[in-house]
């Protein structure tokens, strides 16, 4: 088994291999995958040492937790992250299984936001019989934020903070059936204001810290460092672009979306800097965000075992020092983002 080192949370007792694994994937994001080639994917990732595995009851409405579990439940040392903020409930009306919210083929519930102090726990509860454990390690309030609810944000935000969802999650982590919270987002205001009513022990950030864009060095960071709070980078891919770059033919996924005219030509130009130093891009950005010391884990999208295998060996690549040299003298990189092998 490779050995992966581990990073702490936040001032928890817990570490996670600083590679994990993303399982958005494994609730059939954008395509199905078979019973067998999820479960061989997790196993595939566990024998190689990514013992971190991130999913949500919103991935597949409940399909991923339940995958996830039947592959983790029994394994030792391995640390599960999942996440509030969506209510699966039971509807007969539901009868087919069409594609929902991009996850095709999901489970048959509707989904229903809540992020009160009741619907937190009760969340929290459905999610340990999904994944079958007693335990969960980390807790993230999914979604929370404007890119996710626009107008609607406000009424969210007060069921999170009047409403007593954080202080459900504080309860959760006092009586010790969660070591940690904290929220899981693709945006950079809403953890500010998350920060400012609760200690939060870690945040999964989304395709917001990336070799492609570096706001969040700006004020996030800080306040990460102030507070004692860790990131865990989800989607540093951007979903895509950063893994497949831009020559491949189809469409070219950033945020979810095809990647915009901007985006391309920026990773036209990494992509051109890669090539002269024999980079491979999904190498650099998974090594990119390693080298910022809050980051405890980087958790790229994986659905099959030969995924788990490649992405292992973009972990392990060796990147010379001139490809960041060179990126930052082509204004591709911020100067004060740290890069692997030398400081910021
Ligand atoms: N709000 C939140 O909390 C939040 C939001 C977003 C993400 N996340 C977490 O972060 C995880 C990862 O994010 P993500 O899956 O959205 O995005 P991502 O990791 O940035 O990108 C995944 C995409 O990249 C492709 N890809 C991965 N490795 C590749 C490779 N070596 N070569 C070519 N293509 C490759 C995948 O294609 P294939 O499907 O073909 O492998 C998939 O389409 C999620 O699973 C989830 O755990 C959390």
């Amino acid at each position: 088994m490779t050995h992966i080192p581990h990073r702490p949370i936040g001032r928890t007792a817990l570490s996670v291999p600083e590679l994990g694994f993303g399982a958005a994937s494994l609730g059939n994001l954008y395509a199905p995958v078979a019973d067998a080639d999820a479960r061989a994917a997790v196993d595939a990732a566990l024998a190689a040492g990514l013992r971190y595995v991130d999913t949500a009851p919103h991935y597949g409405r409940g399909l991923s937790e339940r995958r996830v579990g039947d592959a983790l439940r029994l394994q030792p040392d391995t640390v599960v992250s999942t996440k509030v903020g969506r209510l699966m409930d039971p509807d007969a009306s539901i009868t087919d299984d069409h594609e929902r919210d991009g996850f095709r083929s999901p489970m048959p519930f509707r989904m229903r936001y809540d992020y009160t102090h009741d619907g937190i726990l009760r969340s929290h509860e459905h999610s340990l019989q999904r994944l079958g454990v007693a335990k969960i390690d980390l807790l993230y309030v999914h979604d929370i934020g404007r890119y996710t609810h626009g107008d609607a944000a406000d009424g969210y935000w007060q069921q999170l903070t009047a409403g007593g969802g954080l202080k459900a999650l504080e309860r959760l982590r006092d009586e010790g059936t969660i070591t940690g919270f904290g929220i899981g987002v693709n945006e950079i205001q809403v953890c500010l204001d998350v920060m400012a009513e609760a200690r939060l022990d870690a945040i999964l950030l989304a395709g917001r810290y990336t070799l492609l864009e570096q706001d969040a060095l700006d004020a996030l960071f800080p306040a990460c460092e102030a507070a004692g709070t860790s990131i865990v980078i989800g989607g540093p891919y951007n979903s895509g672009i950063l893994a497949t770059g831009t020559r491949r033919g189809g469409t070219i996924h950033y945020d979810y979306g095809p990647a915009p005219g901007h985006v391309l030509a920026r990773v036209r130009g990494i992509e051109a800097i890669a090539d002269r130093h024999a980079v491979a891009l999904p190498a650099a950005a998974l090594a990119f965000v390693l080298a910022h010391p809050l980051v405890a884990s980087v958790i790229p999208g994986i659905g099959s075992a030969a995924r788990a295998a490649q992405t292992v060996d973009l972990y392990h690549a060796a990147i010379p020092p001139a490809f960041w040299e060179e990126l930052r003298a082509e204004g591709l990189l911020r100067g004060d983002a740290p890069v692997p092998g030398a400081a910021a």
